[in-house]
């Protein structure tokens, strides 16, 4: 179902609270549809990611976005929400989607709010962050999904709007799947940050069993 449209910068939503000039955050994550597991998301202090973050504002205004690459569980999306929070510092036009949801809402025209829809808010979002590309549906063998994928994020690098993509897929693999012109445009318009570590699902493991009463 189509959503309310919120108002498009920060500072008008401040001003819609009544004289409250509290942000509220909680709603502007809602509205990027940042998953609630993220919510409390925070950036590395020091690092690669770190560097980026502390040149956001510049890096989405330049519309210099990032390609997270690494296996499953490393922290990809905690750090890709966590830099969607800080650019809703900025800007209140950010978007968060999987990738497999970013292919549906083409096929399926779903409404981004009132009067846009998902495919306008992909190509004008300040900031879109693209979770998960790669596991896509991409069975049909037309070659949709890819091609899709391969135009928007053309459209974004032409237009300078930032995308953040985090990917389980290596460079080699991201170039099968889409096609050699796919790597050259990201070398175009987005640095890559390989992220490494152990699986962090493992660490919430024991903490989960307590608190679900099946272990003491
Ligand atoms: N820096 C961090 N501090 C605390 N918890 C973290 C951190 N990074 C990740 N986590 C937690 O670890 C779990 C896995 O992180 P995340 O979902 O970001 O992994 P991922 O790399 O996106 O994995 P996948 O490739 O399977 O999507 C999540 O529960 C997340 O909240
Ligand atoms: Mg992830």
């Amino acid at each position: 179902m189509a959503r309310k449209k919120l108002p498009n910068t920060v500072n008008k939503l401040a001003e819609c609270n009544d004289g409250h000039l509290r942000i509220d955050i909680r709603r502007l994550m809602q509205h990027a549809r940042i998953p609630p597991l993220y919510w409390n998301a925070e950036l590395p202090e020091s690092g690669a990611l770190s560097r980026y973050a502390d040149k956001l504002q510049n890096n989405l205004k330049a519309g210099i976005g990032l390609l997270m690459l690494g296996p499953n569980g490393v922290g990809k999306t905690f750090a890709a929400c966590a830099l969607a929070k800080k650019a809703l510092e900025y800007t209140a036009r950010v978007l968060y989607i999987p990738a497999p949801d970013l292919v549906q809402a083409y096929i399926h025209e779903w409404p981004f709010d009132d009067d846009v829809t998902m495919a306008t808010a992909f190509r004008t979002r300040h900031l879109l962050l693209i979770d998960d590309i790669g596991q896509e549906y991409r069975g049909s063998g037309s070659g949709y999904s890819e091609q899709q994928m391969v135009n928007l994020i053309r459209y974004r690098i032409t237009y300078r709007r930032a995308t953040v993509l985090t990917t389980n897929m290596n460079t080699d693999q991201l170039k099968e799947t889409y096609g050699p012109g796919f790597a050259s445009l990201l070398q175009q318009g987005m640095v890559n940050i390989m992220m490494t570590g152990a699986d962090r699902r493992k660490e919430g493991r024991q903490k989960l069993l307590e608190d679900s009463g099946v272990k003491q």
